[in-house]
């Protein structure tokens, strides 16, 4: 087996920017930060009840919080981000939780379109549509219309996904296309996946402290690095992205093989 190692020392962090527009080159940009970052944004609840606040609070929190964690991955010079915003577990939570959720991804999305745009953020949407909201629908395919040119970096949101459905799907596409079965191995499988154009994930952060995938990016995460932080995705600040970034620079990632020092 051919040894894979990379060794990914973290550019110095660049200083706060202000908030709006993300604009000029990235001054973290280096080989080594990860190209391909995503997010389970887990512990609004928890943080909204350490508040005496309600969850839809934490969740309002939760999506504030986007814009500053989206600009510092841009000034590390990520290309890509994957949130975990809805997944289709998610419906199982009581009709007013859902409502509120599906209110505040039309709010981001009438707000925050205009930024991302000027931003040169090209957004994506991974998982179903059809059964959403029809305004948020809308919405959805509109921003992704609008940005789709955009070059500087993918935000992709995960909204009513799941890893399993999505293989599922991937599955019924390729058998739909007549694809015949010799022909069938990982490359075709991988371009039948709603991701089908994005990079896997280096790295995956976890929020609230929970050490479980919940369905994201099965196939996807194969050999990402795990980060999982006590922070609840509401405090997830600058200098918790930078920890994020530093943790990966210390990983050695071998992607099944062994270390160059290990090859005698
Ligand atoms: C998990 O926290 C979080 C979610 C289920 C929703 C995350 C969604 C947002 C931040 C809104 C963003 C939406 C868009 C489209 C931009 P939890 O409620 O499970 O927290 P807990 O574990 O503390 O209860």
């Amino acid at each position: 087996m051919t040894t894979v190692e990379m060794r990914h020392p973290l550019p110095a962090a660049a200083p706060e920017q202000p908030p709006t527009p993300i604009a000029g080159p990235s001054p973290g940009l280096g080989p080594c930060a990860p190209l391909h970052v995503a997010i389970i944004m887990d512990g609004n609840g928890r943080w909204a009840r350490s508040r005496g606040l309600g969850r839809q609070a934490g969740h309002r929190a939760g999506t504030e919080n986007i814009r500053r964690v989206l600009e510092r991955f841009c000034e590390h010079g990520v290309r890509y981000v994957t949130l975990f915003a809805f997944s289709t577990e998610n419906w199982r939570r009581p009709p007013r939780e859902v409502r509120g959720l599906m209110g505040l991804a039309a709010f981001y999305l009438r707000r925050e379109v205009r930024h991302l745009h000027d931003s040169g953020i090209r957004l994506r949407h991974l998982g179903h549509l059809e059964v959403l909201d029809r305004g948020v629908q809308q919405q959805i395919q509109e921003a992704v219309e609008l940005t789709r040119e955009n070059t500087r970096m993918t935000l992709s949101v995960a909204f009513n996904y799941g890893g399993r459905r999505e293989i599922v799907d991937a599955v019924r596409r390729i058998a739909a296309a007549g694809i015949p079965l010799d022909q069938i191995d990982e490359r075709v499988l991988a371009a039948h996946l709603d991701t089908a154009d994005l990079p896997d994930p280096d790295l995956i952060i976890r929020t609230g402290g929970e050490m479980r995938l919940s369905n994201f990016l099965l196939w996807q995460s194969a050999y990402a690095e795990y980060y999982s932080t006590e922070t609840f995705w509401p405090d997830f600040d600058s200098g918790e992205v930078d920890a994020a970034l530093t943790a990966f620079e210390g990983r050695t990632r071998r992607f099944g093989g062994l270390p160059d020092d290990h090859q005698l």
